[in-house]
């Protein structure tokens, strides 16, 4: 799997993909993550990516055409199955998202700036719009890094054991359960019993009950399906 980032800002993505599980998937070759620096693609003298909104207003806008001529280059590379632009004002970002995504052979992630991207970008190169959550970000990058991290921990072979990536929150709608490690008796403050037991049936109806009243008292939507 390959993702491609386009931003104007690629410092802030050199440190998330640079350590633990992320990391090594790049380096066992189960992901390529490659940033791209738009301003590599203006033709401008100042290498500009954004200009005045037509029209007056604050803010400045990300002009189309280096994101176009970027585009178009990776295009001609290989196909890609989605080119996400990121948003506040995208579909929600979640775990079905991240599963689909997961499945993908080549995704490119553009980070949005600025007061917005020129609505022609919008309408015509990109195929999704993503937003991590109902607040505002100065720029797409901390959540492209998000949706990357999400992503590649999905990717068969990233995280050694296969199972814990499935048994997650919300994969099964389900808050995950407590869980403990040694020692059992802290400060006076024990695990509960039955995770001593070596009954592992008797655990997992244990692990089910807990996720269970956890989803109900923190995220009953949940149990309806409803992943907001
Ligand atoms: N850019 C700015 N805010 C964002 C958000 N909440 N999600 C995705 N991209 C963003």
């Amino acid at each position: 799997m390959r993702i491609d980032i386009l931003t104007i800002l690629p410092e802030l993505l050199e440190s998330p993909f640079n350590h633990s599980i992320i990391k090594r998937a790049i380096d066992n070759k189960l992901i390529d993550i490659v940033v791209h620096n738009i301003r590599d693609y203006s033709t401008n003298k100042q290498r500009q990516v954004d200009d005045y909104a037509f029209g007056g207003g604050a803010g400045m806008v990300m002009t189309i055409e280096p994101i176009h001529r970027i585009i178009e280059k990776l295009k001609q590379e290989r196909k890609y199955d989605e080119i996400v632009f990121l948003t506040p004002d995208g579909v929600r970002f979640n775990q079905q998202i991240a599963n689909r995504f997961s499945t993908l052979q080549n995704i490119i992630i553009l980070c949005g700036h600025y007061k917005g991207v020129d609505q022609r970008v919008r309408d015509h190169l990109i195929t999704c719009e993503i937003s991590i959550g109902d607040y505002v970000l100065t720029g797409g990058e901390l959540a492209a890094a998000i949706i990357t991290d999400c992503i590649v921990r999905l990717v068969p072979g990233a995280i050694s054991d296969e199972t814990s990536a499935l048994s997650d929150s919300f994969q099964d709608y389900l808050l995950a359960p407590p869980v403990y490690t040694r020692p059992a008796d802290y400060n006076g403050w024990t695990v509960p019993e039955i995770l001593l037991s070596g009954n592992h049936t008797d655990i997992e109806d244990w692990r089910y009950e807990k996720a269970l009243e956890r989803t109900k008292k923190l995220r009953p939507g949940l149990l309806d399906g409803k992943i907001d």
